[in-house]
Parts: C-alpha cells; structure tokens; sequence
C-alpha cells in the first residue's frame, strides 16, 4: 500500500512528461511532413509553370496561333513531333512547344490536382513510374487494360469520353478476341487508302481537280515507320532504318543531328495540320518539306461533314495546301480523306470492348496504315515501347509525360495493343529496339 501510494504520483509524473514528449515529437513530425508536402507541390506548379510560360512565350511570337478553346483541344499532332528546327550560321536551335493532348491536360486538371494533394497531405500523388512499367509488359505480352494506367492519365480518358468533342456515335460491334489474321483482313477490307480529290463537293467547286496529285500508289517492298518517341534515344538504329526502301517520319522529327539513332533517309512525312497552319514550323521555307512526299491531315466531325469540316478544320491546311501545290506541283502532297482516319478509329474499337478516346487516332497510327497500304512489309520503330521506353515524350525536345507513351488525347494505349496484336516480333527485337513488323496488305491473304 505505502509502496503504491509512494510510486502512483512519480509514475503519473513520469507519464505525464512523457505525454507532453511524445505531442512535441508529434508537432515537429506533422511540421517535417508538412514542408515535405510544400516542396512536393512548389516543385509540381513550377514544374507546370514552367510549361506554360514556354508555351506562352512561343505563341507571343506567332500571330496565325490560335489560343482558343478550339485550338487547346486541337491536339490531334501529339504525342508526335510538334517542333519546328531553326537553324542560324552559328547555332542550332529547337523551338518548343508542348504537345497540345499533354498541355490541355495539365490545364483542366492542374486546379483540380493540387486540391487532391492537398486534402491528402500524408499520401503523395501516386507515382505513375512504376506502374508504367507493368502496361509496358502488358503491351508486349499484348494483354493491357486501362486500368493498369495512373490515376491521371485514366481521368483524362473518361474526361474525353464525356466531352466527345467530334460527335463520335459509335454502332459497330467490339470483340476483343480476334486472332491476328482477323484483324489483318479487317483491316485490310476497311482501311484502304483514302485522300482528298476533287470528286466530292465543297472540293470540286473549289476547283482542287488539276491541285491534287494522282491517287498515291507508290509499291515499296521494306518500310520503316520511325515514331518520335523519346526511347530511341541511344538506340543505334538509324542504319537499319535507312536500309528500308521507304522511310516514313512524322511532322517537324528532325534527323539531322540523331542520325545515329534515327537514321538520314525521309520518303514520306505525315504531318498533322498546325504544322502547315503555324508558321513558328516554317511549312514553306525548312527543309525538311522539300523533296519527300507529304500527306497531311485533320480531324473533321465523325460524321465526315465535308463541308463543315472545310469551313471550321481545326487547324486552316487548305490554304497552305493550295499555295504549297502551286509553288510545287511536282511535290507529291496529299490530304488524307477524314473518312479514312475515322474508319481507323473504328477498326480499334471495334477491337476494344472498352470506350476508347473518341478522338481521332495518333499521327503513328495513321502512319502504320498509310505504310502498310503501300508496303509489303513494314517494320515500326519504338511505337510499342523498348526497354528504353522514357516519359521524354520525343527525342528532340525535353518535355516529359506518360501521356505521350500511352494517351491521354489519342486512344494511343489501344492502338498499341492492335498493332502488337497485329504484328510478328521477336520478343527480343520489341524489348531491345522497340520494333515490330507488319504485314504490307499486298501480302495479307484473306478468304473471300
Ligand atoms: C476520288 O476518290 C474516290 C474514293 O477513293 C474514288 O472512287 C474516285 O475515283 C476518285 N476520283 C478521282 C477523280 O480521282
Ligand atoms: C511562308 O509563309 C509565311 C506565312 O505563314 C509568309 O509570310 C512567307 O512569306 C512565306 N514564305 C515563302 C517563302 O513563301
Ligand atoms: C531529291 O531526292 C532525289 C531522290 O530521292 C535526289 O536524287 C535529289 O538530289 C534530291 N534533291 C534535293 C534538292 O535534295
């Protein structure tokens, strides 16, 4: 009992202090976890920040950019090159502007995205790194799912879903288990080769029939489609690519300068229709237009309102079409037709039993058709992505984003996986170059 009433009090004291101990541990602990937190977020606004006053200062230069509504959804270009190459006597330098599908990303969610930190301040923002690695090996196995993507990148999906910006109505059916000799005779029946002539109307009136060049019918016997994905970087593949007959290159992707890695050659250039309407790529004066066949596109209303689609494109190609046809009529340029680019769309969701992107599909996707059309066989480049795969959207520019690698905009994720389904690689070849080979349609066998 004396014992008892001895050590209660120095026991409660002892607790007592200890108490007080452990709420300053406590303090100081939640005021360390609060600073990490700050600097975590200051680095991701000035991070954005950063992004934007680039983006900003580019469009002071240009007077034909348009900043609206209209042009920040218009990121039909990205995750491919949006980059001008200007070159004084002295000095090369590359101008930047980020990839629109990115940008226009990061502004609808950057409100949103900093409350998110902020209400969770013990859980920092998932990091999309490690998960992207497990889509990576999804997509070589050829087993991917959206689900597999971070958290941002899976908003921005269901964003565009919502917003379905080209009235997309889809009817047809999906299946997700057609064998690679389906999908090769599907799309070989449905995605044949279409550009612009002057057979249909506003284009006849418009007096395109002696401005567009013969239908394009080139027959190559080895293609390589060279993505502008920053993994092929340090790839050492560019001699393999110039030993194709035809090499197909996207937008303003420089070779000069990455030869080593992405080779010299140019046959074709795709090119989306800012860079002919933006004049910060100097369409009609940089080399790297000249002397190559360029076929070029924008996304019209699915429903392929010629008409509409001529008074309102998303960016103005028709004039610069026209001048560039009448300076240069020996130059082979088309304007691939919008029903062509929407059957593509169809062909990977028809493919896909979840709602893709309803947005028209990458710039590389197009590529890969338009080259299998002509080819008879095709090898693509870092489209699916190699044990190099970076978040270094292209290889002549730094700016980093998964969206580049697996889609916010475009439906890119499913368009992979149709084309590893698609395709024959050696798993070596996919994990160590990044490649996989198609067949050209010339050589698809399909029952009548
Ligand atoms: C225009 O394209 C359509 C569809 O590809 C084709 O049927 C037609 O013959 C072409 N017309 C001309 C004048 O080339
Ligand atoms: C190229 O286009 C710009 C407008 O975008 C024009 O000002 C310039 O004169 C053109 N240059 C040539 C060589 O045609
Ligand atoms: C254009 O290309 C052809 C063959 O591809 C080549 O022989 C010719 O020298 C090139 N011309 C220029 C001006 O680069």
């Amino acid at each position: 009992m004396i014992l008892q009433d001895f050590l209660l009090p120095g026991l409660r004291h002892v607790m007592k202090q200890s108490a007080q101990l452990l709420l300053l541990a406590l303090l100081v602990w939640m005021l360390l976890l609060f600073a990490v937190f700050f600097y975590f977020t200051d680095s991701q606004v000035t991070q954005l920040h950063r992004t934007t006053s680039i983006f900003n200062s580019e469009s002071q230069h240009s007077t034909h950019v348009q900043r609206s509504s209209r042009a920040i959804m218009a990121s039909h270009n990205a995750p491919w090159a949006m980059f001008a190459e200007r070159r004084g006597p002295f000095q090369r330098k590359q101008v930047f502007q980020p990839p629109r599908a990115v940008e226009e990303f990061q502004f609808r969610n950057f409100g949103k995205r900093r409350k998110e930190y902020r209400k969770n301040v013990m859980k920092p923002p998932e990091t999309e790194f490690s998960k992207t690695w497990s889509v990576v090996r999804g997509l070589w196995k050829g087993q991917v799912s959206s689900k597999l993507l971070g958290q941002r990148l899976q908003q921005a999906m269901k964003n565009y879903v919502l917003s379905n910006k080209y009235k997309v109505l889809y009817k047809g059916q999906r299946k997700a288990n057609n064998d690679r000799q389906e999908i090769l005779c599907q799309i070989k029946e449905q995605a044949q080769l279409r550009t612009l002539n002057s057979s249909e109307q506003p284009f006849a009136h418009l007096g395109f029939q002696p401005l567009v060049p013969p239908q394009l019918q080139q027959a190559y016997r080895t293609c390589a489609v060279v993505t502008s994905a920053g993994a092929i970087l340090k790839s050492s593949l560019g001699r393999e690519i110039d030993s194709h007959d035809a090499v197909l290159r996207f937008n303003a992707a420089p070779s000069k300068g990455y030869e080593k890695d992405v080779g010299s050659k140019t046959t074709i250039r795709i090119i989306n229709s800012q860079i002919l309407a933006n004049p910060q790529h100097r369409f009609n004066s940089s080399l790297i237009y000249k002397n190559i066949t360029l076929v070029a596109w924008d996304p019209a209303p699915y429903t392929i309102d010629l008409h509409k689609w001529y008074q309102n494109p998303d960016y103005d190609l028709f004039n610069p079409y026209i001048t560039q046809r009448k300076n240069f009529p020996e130059q082979p340029f088309y304007i691939l037709h919008p029903s062509f680019i929407w059957k593509l769309w169809d062909i990977v969701q028809s493919n896909t039993l979840e709602d893709i992107q309803p947005n028209p599909p990458s710039s590389g996707f197009i590529g890969i058709v338009l080259m299998m059309n002509l080819c008879e066989e095709v090898d693509v480049y870092e489209y699916i992505p190699s044990m190099r795969k970076t978040d270094l959207c292209h290889y002549h520019e730094k700016y980093y984003d998964a969206a580049c690698t697996f889609g916010a905009y475009h439906p890119l994720l499913y368009e992979k996986l149709l084309v590893k389904r698609m395709s024959t690689a050696f798993e070596q070849d996919l994990k160590k170059k990044g490649k996989v080979t198609l067949p050209g349609f010339s050589k698809i066998n399909c029952p009548l």
